[in-house]
């Protein structure tokens, strides 16, 4: 579970748009940072331990810096805050190394980009990635105002600029982007991507899936979950480092086994990233994330210990 971390500096911190930040990252002696794919992202490690995860937003072939997009969110769980308000040109910070858990399709076939506010970031990487690629796409770029929206300019100045198209809720009455005009000659090659406030990826998806759009035609960035939490409490066995703890009502497994002295890496928090994954030995996990999909679920053998529980008393783990 644990990856080597990168330090890298802030070369450049610019206010884009109400709220939005945009910070690029570079390495402190000016070498190249390690390749990234469209889609992916890094994890920040902020002050007060916190430890967030942002999409990279810049040309993946350009490996001089990376570049993320962070909103100041008001329900914020500490991140974007730590972001806002420690992270200045020239501070130095560790983040993991890039992955990718929104990677493009191998097609040939048309992609729809579709960004729901600061879910544009990883859009902008894809339109990168397949322009170089010479594969046909189109970006939808959603926001409330221009005011409130970040990178407009980048995207209007891209060499892509041609396949953009923005759609702003105060210019059209409030009204919500013209799915018709999103989905306009999509066929059973083409794939849609989607990033944004969970409302409105499921209800592009919807419209995607009501076109005929399948499954695996159709691909979404958990951006930003709903985890639910607490519950009965249970006890768990850390088998590799025979340790015990029990896992209170509000309480996460990773939080009962830090708190007796194991080091758990976590990142999300939300059941996304996979980080804090783990090996079940015995007992039936209570799955919560959205990372396994559901036949892996089913196999019950492994579990994210950020935010699932148990079905049973116990649980042993490969920790
Ligand atoms: S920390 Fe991301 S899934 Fe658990």
């Amino acid at each position: 579970m644990t990856d080597e971390l990168l330090t890298v500096v802030v070369r450049k911190r610019e206010q884009q748009a109400e709220g939005v930040v945009a910070l690029e990252l570079v390495d402190p002696a000016g070498q190249p940072l390690p390749v990234f794919e469209a889609g992916a992202h890094i994890d920040l490690h902020l002050k007060g331990d916190l430890v967030r995860q942002y999409s990279l937003c810049n040309n993946p072939a350009d490996r001089s810096a990376y570049r993320v997009g962070v909103l100041r969110d008001p329900d914020s769980r500490g991140g974007s805050i730590a972001v806002h308000e420690h992270l200045h040109e020239g501070t130095e910070l560790q983040i993991s190394a890039p992955r990718n858990l929104f990677p493009l399709s191998e097609t040939n076939g048309r992609s729809i980009l579709i960004g729901g506010g600061i879910g544009i970031t990883p859009m902008i990487a894809m339109a990168y990635a397949l322009h170089a690629a010479g594969k046909p796409f189109d970006i939808w770029y959603c926001g409330r105002s221009r005011a409130t929206s970040a990178f407009i300019d980048d995207l209007a100045n891209s060499p892509f600029a041609a396949q953009v198209h923005f759609w702003f809720g105060d210019e059209h009455d409030g009204k919500r982007v013209d799915l018709e005009a999103v989905y306009e000659g999509s066929d059973d090659t083409t794939h849609m991507y989607t990033c944004g406030p969970a409302g409105f990826m499921d209800w592009v998806m919807d419209a995607a899936a009501s076109k005929g759009f399948s499954d695996d035609r159709m691909h979404k960035e958990f951006f930003q979950v709903e985890v639910e939490t607490g519950g009965e409490a249970f006890e768990v066995y850390a088998e590799a480092s025979d340790i015990t703890v029990t896992v209170g009502p509000d309480q996460t497994i990773a939080q009962a086994l830090n708190a007796a002295g194991m080091k758990i890496p976590v990142s999300c928090e939300q059941g996304t990233c996979g980080t804090c994954l783990c090996d079940v030995v015995e007992g039936i996990p209570e799955h919560r994330d959205v990372f396994l999909t559901d036949e892996e679920k089913e196999d019950n053998d492994q579990m994210t210990i950020c935010c699932s529980r148990s079905k049973t008393p116990r649980l042993v783990l490969d920790l």
